[in-house]
C-alpha cells in the first residue's frame, strides 16, 4: 500500500476527536489554528470553544473591543496571536475582502506563518500544502532518516518539498492532520509506540533504532532573566492603578501596574530610591507583599508585588498620567498576564 494511503486509513481508525474537526468553517479553524500554535490541544479545547461562542464570526471579532478580546485569550499566553488573529478580522472587514482561500494569500497576513496557512488552506480549501509542524518533522525525520538540523531555514524548504511529494493529493487536510495526529498519539518524543505505527514495515528509525535521537534540534538560544518590581497603588476612592501593555514586548496589549524593570536583584534601599525617582512613590518598611517566578520560553521573569504609602493628589501628579485608575468591581473586565492574575487572586480583588 502507497505510504498516504496507509496514513490515512490508520487516520480514519485513530484520529482526536476535536471540537474543530467538526466543520470547515475557516474562520473556526483559523482561530484552531491560532490557539493551537503555541497551545497543548488539551488546553485549547475550552478557550476554543468559549471563544466562537463569544465571537461567532469574523464580523462580530472585527467588530470587538481589543480588551474584550484578549479577554478571551486571558490564560492563553502568547497574546500577540489575539492581537493579531482580531486584526486580521478588521483588514478584511475594513478592506471588504473574502476569506483568502489560497495558501500564498493567506501568509500575507500577520501571525499566519506557513503552518497555519497551510494547515487552512489545506483542511478548509483542499490545497495541496504540507502543513510541517513539530510532530511532523518528528515523523519525516524518522520515517527516512534525516538528520540534518531542522532549526534551519534550508532544512525546513527540504522537508516541505519532501512532504510534498509524499501527501495525499485528493485529501491534503486530512494528511496533514493524520501526521499531527500520528506524531501526538504514537511517533511521540519518548515512548513512542512504533507496534501499532501504520509506516512500521518501512521506518528508517525503527530499523535502526534511532528514534531517540531524531529530530535533530539545536537551538542555540540561552535564557534571559528579568526582575519585575510592581507598585500597587490606589487613589483616594480605592481604585487600583492599572498600565495598559503597549510596547513591543511580552504582553502587549494586556494590563499590569506601574514597574519598575532591571536585570538584576534590586535591594530594598536602591528600590526605594528607584520608586521615589520614577514615580515619587515612598515605600513600606514591609513593602513586598508577593512574589512569584514566571517561566516563559526564552525568559524567567522574578517579579515582586510592592506596597507603598498613600499618595497624595494622584489626579494631579504628573508620574502618574499613563496610568488609569479602576474600581475593584471592574477589574476582572481587564485582561491580565498569568502572575497578575495570580496575584489578585491572592490579594482576594478578583
Ligand atoms: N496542532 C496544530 N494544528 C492542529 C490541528 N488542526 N489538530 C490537532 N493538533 C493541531
Amino acid at each position: 500500500m502507497h505510504f498516504s494511503k496507509k496514513i490515512i486509513n490508520w487516520y480514519e481508525k485513530n484520529y482526536r476527536k476535536l471540537p474543530w474537526r467538526e466543520t470547515k468553517n475557516p474562520y473556526y479553524i483559523l482561530v484552531s489554528e491560532f490557539m493551537l500554535q503555541q497551545t497543548k490541544v488539551s488546553h485549547t479545547i475550552k478557550y476554543y470553544l468559549n471563544f466562537i461562542k463569544k465571537f461567532p464570526t469574523l464580523e462580530k471579532l472585527a467588530q470587538s473591543e481589543e480588551r474584550k478580546v484578549l479577554k478571551e485569550w486571558e490564560g492563553l499566553g502568547y497574546y500577540y496571536r489575539a492581537i493579531n488573529l482580531h486584526s486580521f478580522a478588521i483588514k478584511l472587514k475594513n478592506n471588504k475582502i473574502t476569506f483568502p482561500n489560497k495558501y500564498k494569500e493567506l501568509i500575507k497576513y500577520k501571525g499566519i506563518g506557513s503552518y497555519t496557512g497551510a494547515a487552512i488552506a489545506s483542511i478548509c480549501f483542499n490545497e495541496v500544502v504540507p502543513a510541517v509542524d513539530g510532530n511532523a518533522y518528528r515523523v519525516f525525520s524518522r520515517y527516512l532518516g534525516i538528520y540534518d538540523n531542522i532549526t534551519y531555514t534550508k532544512t525546513k524548504n527540504m522537508f516541505y518539498i519532501i512532504i510534498l511529494k509524499m501527501m495525499d493529493i485528493y485529501n491534503p487536510g486530512i494528511f496533514n492532520q493524520a501526521i499531527m495526529d500520528l506524531g501526538s498519539i504514537l511517533c511521540t518524543k519518548k515512548q513512542y509506540k512504533c507496534s501499532l505505527c501504520p509506516i512500521n514495515d518501512s521506518c528508517f528509525s525503527l530499523k535502526n533504532n534511532t528514534a531517540h535521537e531524531l529530530p535533530i534540534k539545536k537551538i542555540k538560544r540561552s535564557v534571559t532573566h528579568r526582575f519585575f518590581y510592581y507598585i500597587i497603588v490606589h487613589d483616594r476612592n480605592n481604585n487600583i492603578c492599572l498600565n495598559k501593555r503597549s510596547k513591543k514586548d511580552i504582553w502587549k496589549g494586556l494590563y499590569d501596574f506601574p514597574l519598575i524593570e532591571s536585570k538584576k536583584n534590586i535591594l530594598i534601599n536602591e528600590l526605594i530610591n528607584k520608586f521615589w525617582k520614577k514615580f515619587r512613590i515612598i515605600l513600606y518598611k514591609k513593602t513586598f507583599i508577593y512574589q512569584i517566578k514566571h517561566k516563559l520560553t526564552h525568559q524567567i521573569l522574578f517579579i515582586q508585588f510592592l506596597n507603598c504609602k498613600k499618595i497624595k493628589n494622584l489626579e494631579k501628579n504628573i508620574f502618574f498620567k499613563k496610568f488609569f485608575f479602576v474600581s475593584h468591581n471592574k477589574i476582572e473586565e481587564y485582561p491580565f498576564p498569568r502572575p497578575i492574575t495570580l496575584f489578585l487572586k491572592h490579594e482576594k480583588m478578583i
